[in-house]
């Protein structure tokens, strides 16, 4: 007995110790289940802090926030982390957890694909991932989810069309796909029972007997193959009954082969309809608007990603431009540049830069988008057209633009652009200064656009330089010589804006007599003979003051001088247009003087660049990925 006692009692200490061992890495380690969820949370950002207490080392996540167990196995029931400023992409391991029945991440910013993983969760009642950034197809295998009673993806990008499986989950109570980016058909089954307010707000969804949705009509092009199949068979005299079958059949074929090709024609045309491909990711930043209510850059996004051709307004040298209304949110115009760019990085740079310019005659920029395949530019949009259309465009007869008119557009070009030279650190040159691209709102106030475009595009791209380097007739002979812009260039340009405001001409007129057919070049002749002024629309010198063109028109001769010494800043320009109106020669002007310098003081004239330090999104922005 001793002995044998001898014996065992070492290895009943050697047991207790491996007892022991064991019972310590069971209370450390966390359950599979957990270490799911914890993988879970490595892809995801969480600036709030939701889940910091899933804490690896607890045993279970039982106690984690948004997690709730089985009271009996501990196994994963719920997880809730609604509006939880969660960021990042679903991973597929949650689908581990076979007895999970709610999965709701409502109203975050969860992106990327939802996992195929997802049909092995047998058990899963509820999946709610509403107003998310989820895109990509819905996976198939949703569809075998039996249990499922409630699912809501709405508010997502969700693309491509709702799986054929889906006409099977009868079991479904509640569905809601609205606002996504779904197009085709509605399978039949299941999914007939929900009305139109499960579909709403998507790309190109139709479903025949869903009240409020469209008919698709794909069952329509079968008649006419009967018909003329028909009209064969009438024919019969002259035909043995075996040639009628054949040329029947041979019709029948060709009109599948015909309907085949139309089909195939049209769903090309559908896929060719989307204007902007933002390709496989980027950023979209929107600037914060003190006083105006912007969309968030993720409304943007969505917007962005439902332009069609129908939404363009022009087309210029930089690309083409649309009108978008994001719902209730001002209007804006989109610019879609050409060309591609070398460095994201100093695009992104640039009009961070560009968004802190804010000035009453200078057009908002309101954001951008940058992507590998595409860069936009956001900007206000403005409803009275560009001083191009008001001066040269259609109009009835004996309309004329009047001078207040006229005048109020110069000096708030001049005070724009004298914001770019002399108040912009570092300062911008605009270098595309042209009249269609002084806009215009309902009052004729002008406001200048494309600013500091010259040197994002032509800084990569020297090619183009002439395209949109300056528009022919409003650059300077220096600068096509040397492609080098200074302030100088700017004043040239301002200087055939003066001219063009004053004849009634374009900058380049066919029917001028000098040799280049251009404005400039024109009145620099006749400045020479002394007979400057005969460039002024009679109707102007009938009505105007002479005064008052006597020196719009000196300034604009210095101003197009070939020297650009002699050239005047665009300070001085103002300087100079402001004299007009405080010597209250023209009285139309007095009053416009006095609103405009009470709308200037209650602008912010200072450029906020100083309050940025380096890059610096400004406001919201969105990182997608596709
Ligand atoms: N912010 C805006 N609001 C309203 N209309 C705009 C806006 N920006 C551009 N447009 C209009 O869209 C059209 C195309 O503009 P875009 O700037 O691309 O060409 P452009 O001004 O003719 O030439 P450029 O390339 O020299 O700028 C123009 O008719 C212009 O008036
Ligand atoms: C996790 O829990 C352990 C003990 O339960 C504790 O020591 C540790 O500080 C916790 N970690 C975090 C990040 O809360
Ligand atoms: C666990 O038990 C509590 C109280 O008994 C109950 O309220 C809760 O719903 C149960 N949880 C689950 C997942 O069944
Ligand atoms: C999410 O962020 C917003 C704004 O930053 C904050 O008000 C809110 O409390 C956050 N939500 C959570 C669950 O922390
Ligand atoms: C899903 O279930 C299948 C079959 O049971 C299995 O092979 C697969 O690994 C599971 N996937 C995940 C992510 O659990
Ligand atoms: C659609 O169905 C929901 C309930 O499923 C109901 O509340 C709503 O009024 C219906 N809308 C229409 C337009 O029929
Ligand atoms: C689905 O969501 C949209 C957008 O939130 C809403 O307008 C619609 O009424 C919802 N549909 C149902 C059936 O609840
Ligand atoms: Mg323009």
């Amino acid at each position: 007995m001793v002995l044998t006692l001898k014996h065992t009692a070492p290895r009943l200490l050697h047991l207790s110790l491996l007892l022991l061992a064991l019972h310590y890495r069971l209370c450390e380690a966390l359950n599979s289940e957990g270490l799911l969820l914890q993988s879970f949370k490595q892809r995801l950002t969480d600036p709030s802090g939701v889940l910091s207490n899933w804490n690896a080392s607890d045993e279970t996540p039982c106690n984690w926030k948004g997690v709730v167990c089985r009271n009996s196995t501990n196994a994963v029931a719920f997880i809730d982390l609604p509006y939880a400023n969660l960021t990042g992409t679903i991973s597929s391991q949650l689908a581990g957890l076979k007895q999970l029945k709610r999965l709701s991440l409502l109203n975050n910013q969860f992106r990327g694909k939802i996992p195929e993983s997802f049909s092995n969760l047998t058990s899963l009642e509820v999946l709610n991932m509403r107003s998310n950034a989820i895109s990509g197809n819905i996976p198939a295998t949703l569809g075998s989810l039996k249990d499922l009673r409630l699912m809501d993806l709405s508010n997502n990008e969700l693309e491509g069309p709702i799986p054929e499986s889906f006409s099977a989950m009868i079991g479904l109570l509640y569905l809601n796909l609205s606002n996504n980016l779904l197009v085709g058909r509605v399978p039949e089954g299941a999914l007939r029972r929900f009305n139109t307010s499960s579909f709403v707000g998507n790309t190109d969804l139709c479903g025949g007997d869903i009240q409020g949705l469209s008919s698709c009509d794909s069952s329509s092009p079968l008649a006419p193959a009967l018909g003329p199949s028909r009209s064969a068979s009438s024919s019969k005299s002259s035909f043995s009954a075996a040639q009628i079958v054949l040329l029947s059949v041979g019709l029948f074929l060709s009109f599948k082969f015909v309907i085949a090709v139309l089909i195939i024609v049209r769903w090309m045309r559908k896929d060719s309809n989307i204007e902007i491909d933002l390709g496989s990711g980027g950023k979209l930043v929107m600037f914060q608007g003190a006083t105006m209510d912007l969309p968030s850059s993720k409304e943007m996004l969505r917007a962005v990603r439902l332009i069609r051709k129908k939404h363009i307004i022009g087309e210029g040298g930089y690309g083409v431009v649309y009108k978008l209304q994001v719902n209730d949110h001002p209007t804006l115009a989109i610019k879609k540049l050409k060309t591609c760019l070398e460095s994201e990085r100093s695009f992104e740079n640039e009009l961070s830069t560009l968004g802190t310019v804010k000035h009453r005659n200078l057009v908002r920029l309101r954001g951008f988008c940058s992507s590998p395949s595409v860069k936009l530019l956001i900007f206000d949009y403005l409803p009275g057209g560009n001083v191009d259309q008001l001066l040269h465009g259609e109009k009835e007869e004996n309309v004329v633009v009047d001078w207040s008119i006229r005048y109020r557009i110069a000096l708030g070009v001049a005070r724009g652009l004298a914001y770019l030279h002399h108040a912009c650190e570092p300062r911008i040159i605009h270098g595309d200064i042209s009249s269609s691209n002084i806009l215009l709102d309902t009052g004729y106030e002008p406001y200048l656009s494309d600013f500091g475009l010259a040197k994002l595009v032509t800084t990569t791209d020297t090619h183009v330089t002439l395209n949109v380097g300056g528009t022919f007739g409003y650059v300077a002979p220096e600068f096509a010589k040397s492609g080098r812009a200074t302030e100088k260039v700017d004043s040239y340009s301002y200087g055939v804006i003066l001219l063009e405001l004053l004849s009634g001409r374009r900058a380049v007129d066919e029917s001028l007599a000098n040799e280049y057919a251009n404005l400039a070049g024109w009145v620099r002749e006749l400045h020479i003979a002394g007979k400057a002024k005969e460039i002024v629309d009679q109707n102007l010198r009938d009505t105007v003051p002479s005064v008052d063109l006597d020196l719009v028109l000196e300034v604009a001769c210095h101003c197009v001088s070939l020297d650009p010494e002699e050239r005047p800043h665009m300070s001085k320009v103002v300087e100079m247009l402001e004299l007009l109106s405080v010597s209250g020669l023209s009285p139309g002007c007095a009053s416009i003087r006095t609103s405009l310098e009470a709308l200037e003081r209650s602008a912010s004239c200072k450029p906020l660049v100083s309050d940025v330090p380096g890059f610096r999104p400004v406001g919201s922005y969105f990182i997608f990925d596709t």
